[in-house]
């Protein structure tokens, strides 16, 4: 899948990406993903990403796993002088709407409790709450809320 969206090119990812991945990832959390996780991550048959490129850089991306009609979010990244543009969501529409042409039914994700953008887009999206992992996280420690949505 590649779509044109003005300036910017949105295309599934592939191994070659990975490096690219991992740049945006060390911009984007306090325990990114190496290189070597990302690379190895496309090895599973699971495993798939979607990536908005302006020119040779990868500004914003999305992973998720896919197993039988479930999907987990797994990552979605914005770079940050990218951010309030529209990228989170497109990305995170393209990855739903691959979801249902794979016959996924069910998405779910983890989000920090106290990240009021992504739980707003998320929410936005019909994402919402069925659960919270106590001190989930770490840097800084903090509970993870489960999210779903219903593909149908
Ligand atoms: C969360 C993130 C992916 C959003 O990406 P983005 O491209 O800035 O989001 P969009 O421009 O598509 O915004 C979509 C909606 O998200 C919400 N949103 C985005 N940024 C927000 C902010 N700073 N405050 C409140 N709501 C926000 C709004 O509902 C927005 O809709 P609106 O513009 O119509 O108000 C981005 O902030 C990011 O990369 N954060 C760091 C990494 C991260 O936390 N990832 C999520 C891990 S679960």
């Amino acid at each position: 899948m590649g779509v044109e969206e003005g300036s910017y090119a949105c295309r599934r990812l592939g191994v070659s990406d990975a490096a690219s991945m991992h740049g945006l990832e060390t911009s984007c959390f306090s325990l990114p993903w190496t290189s070597e996780q990302c690379a190895l991550a496309f090895r599973r048959p699971s495993f798939a990403a979607f990536g908005l490129y302006s020119g040779e850089m990868l500004v914003a991306y999305i992973s998720f796993y896919h197993v039988v009609d479930e999907m987990e979010i797994l990552n979605l990244a914005v770079l940050p002088e990218e951010r309030r543009k529209g990228h989170g969501r497109l990305l995170l529409s393209t990855a739903l709407q691959a979801g249902r042409k794979m016959g996924i039914r069910k998405v779910w994700l983890e989000v920090r409790e106290h990240n009021v953008p992504a739980r707003a887009l998320y929410a936005s999206l019909g994402f919402t709450q069925s659960g919270r992992r106590k001190n989930y996280y770490r840097d800084p420690c903090e509970d993870a809320f489960i999210l779903t949505a219903s593909l149908s």
